[in-house]
């Protein structure tokens, strides 16, 4: 075993997670969700993939400046190119990680790299010698190692160590390992592997069969003392390991895996919220940790028991993880003083005009709803951070719905400043509103999805609409909120335009403005 219980949590939310299709964030989303990742406690935050895009490398750049504790990583194939760009992003962290990558399955070099096995054992060393002359914490992967034939692996694994790596992940890129066999994968090569002893060995799980969790946590009862994973777990495909789920079971059954982290469990709650914000991907009502009724308890039997004693049917308490109890919170009455003790009781830190205009939107959610909750504010706060920066803004909406139709949209947006009326007809009143958009801001982008769910009980209760528009296969997922669907609908709409739009800014500035004709 190593010599260490403490298990380095690696958070890759902002690149892996932000490979799920529409999952993209802007740079201040990805600054605002490292901030919040520094918080929690994580010990490694990879930043993105810089070579990606000039997006990508302006996030880890801006990401390394602000970094305090965290370490920042970025991802690198084993070009030179590749590593060299990555060095360049995370110059300014005051500890900084290159995280270089190639495959070594027979199936990947054949088909994806056309390498021979010899070349990419090449290149294995000539990556990590490359990195390492840019800095000392260099991570080495052996992509889609679950598949890899193991004696090839092994010679990977040792010339990535003999050139200096200090981290080596094991990947399950396309989930399929069981969590016999990955952990099984980490010990023998722990055993085999001359100098296994000098690195950490890392886990890097996704969740194709639903194991993720289950193979980290293997590969972590193995001697792995790092663990790569996501918020809610996000990510390609059917995501990577949670990391909530990861820490919380370490957490909770400490007495099987005697491991710790440094995540500060209380602050889970807030940080799954923003993601899902930010990304607009929904959390599962179901899901483990971090899913709204993962200590809600329905049935009688559950109740009385709960009444009795809580640890009947809960084995973490829900402030554990930073979910408190619901509360009333604030009326028509309420002064800014007020409202701004209750954002600080939950986490949010307003200043100057953010302050203000999120204190005038709750003044008018109170108007419209007797009864304003925390999941309101939180609605409303987490909506004016995500749109604080947007170029088209929707300012207005009158909607003539019902059986006596034609259906149709009055809509006024604010297009950089300058406010544009439009009118459209529809096949009922969400397409009226598009289609009104449309008018005013012309664009290609087709809609993906569209879901709406309430953010509270009962019949006032805002609604919170999520819309993911796709085009040139790219995509953006927006979130809206309003007591009034069809407004939330057309919020939603408007902030997803806005993302699509904002990435098209840093590739082709003309695509979408070209659209206007
Ligand atoms: O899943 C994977 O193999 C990866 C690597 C780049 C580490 O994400
Ligand atoms: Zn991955």
């Amino acid at each position: 075993m190593p010599s260490t219980n403490q298990v380095l949590i690696f958070d890759t939310t902002l690149r892996d997670g932000e490979q799920s299709p529409g999952a993209a964030m802007n740079l201040d989303e990805k600054l605002k969700i490292a901030e919040m990742l520094e918080e929690l406690g994580v010990d490694i935050i990879e930043a993105g993939f810089p070579i990606s895009s000039n997006g990508d490398f302006e996030a880890v750049y801006e990401i390394s400046k602000r970094a305090q504790r965290s370490i920042i990583c970025g991802l690198a194939r084993a070009g030179f190119k590749d590593i060299d760009r990555a060095a360049e992003a995370i110059k300014p962290a005051k500890r900084g990680r290159i995280h270089t990558f190639i495959s070594t399955s027979p199936v990947h070099m054949k088909h994806k790299l056309q390498m021979e096995p010899h070349q990419v054992l090449e290149a294995v060393i000539a990556s990590v010698a490359r990195a390492r002359n840019h800095v000392a914490d260099v991570e080495w992967s052996a992509e889609d190692a679950t598949r890899t034939e193991f004696e090839f692996l092994c010679r990977c694994v040792e010339g990535a160590i003999k050139a200096g790596a200090t981290t080596i992940n094991i990947p399950d890129t396309v989930g399929y390992a069981i969590p016999s066999e990955y952990g099984a994968l980490i010990k023998a090569l722990r055993e085999k592997i001359p100098g296994a002893d000098k690195v950490t060995f890392s886990t890097h799980c996704h969740n194709d069969l639903g194991l993720a969790v289950a193979n980290s946590l293997a590969g972590v009862m193995a001697g792995a003392r790092q663990v790569e994973c996501t918020i809610n777990g996000i990510g390609e495909r059917a995501g990577n390991a949670a990391l909530e789920e990861i820490v919380m079971a370490l957490k909770v059954r400490a007495d099987i895996i005697p491991c710790d982290t440094g995540i500060a469990t209380s602050a889970i709650s807030r940080v799954s919220k923003a993601v899902s914000n930010v990304t607009g991907f929904p959390v599962q009502f179901n899901k483990a940790i971090v899913g709204k009724n993962a200590f809600a308890h329905e049935s009688g039997i559950h109740q009385d028991g709960m009444l009795k004693h809580t640890q009947t049917y809960e084995i973490m308490t829900p402030e554990s993880v930073g979910v408190a109890k619901t509360s009333l919170v604030l009326g028509k009455l309420s002064g800014r003083h007020a409202f701004r003790d209750k954002l600080e009781a939950m986490g949010y830190e307003l200043g100057g005009n953010a302050l203000e205009d999120a204190f005038k939107r709750f003044k008018d959610l109170a108007d419209k709803k007797k009864h304003v909750f925390d999941e309101d504010i939180a609605a409303l706060v987490d909506e004016e951070i995500a749109t604080g920066h947007d170029r088209i803004k929707f300012e207005s909406l009158r909607v003539v719905s019902g059986t006596f139709g034609p259906q149709s949209a009055e809509l006024e947006l604010s297009v950089d400043g300058e406010t544009r009326l439009g009118v459209a007809r529809g096949d009922g009143p969400i397409d009226a509103i598009f289609n009104a958009i449309k008018v005013l801001f012309p664009h290609e982008a087709r809609l993906a999805i569209f879901e709406v769910h309430a953010v509270t009980e009962g019949t006032d209760a805002q609604a919170g609409v999520t819309v993911r528009l796709a085009d040139d296969g790219k995509s953006a997922t927006g979130r809206g909120s309003d007591t009034d669907t069809m407004v939330a609908a057309a919020k939603a709409y408007v902030h997803a335009l806005n993302k699509l739009l904002v990435k098209r800014l840093k590739t082709a500035p003309e695509a979408l403005t070209a659209a206007r004709g």
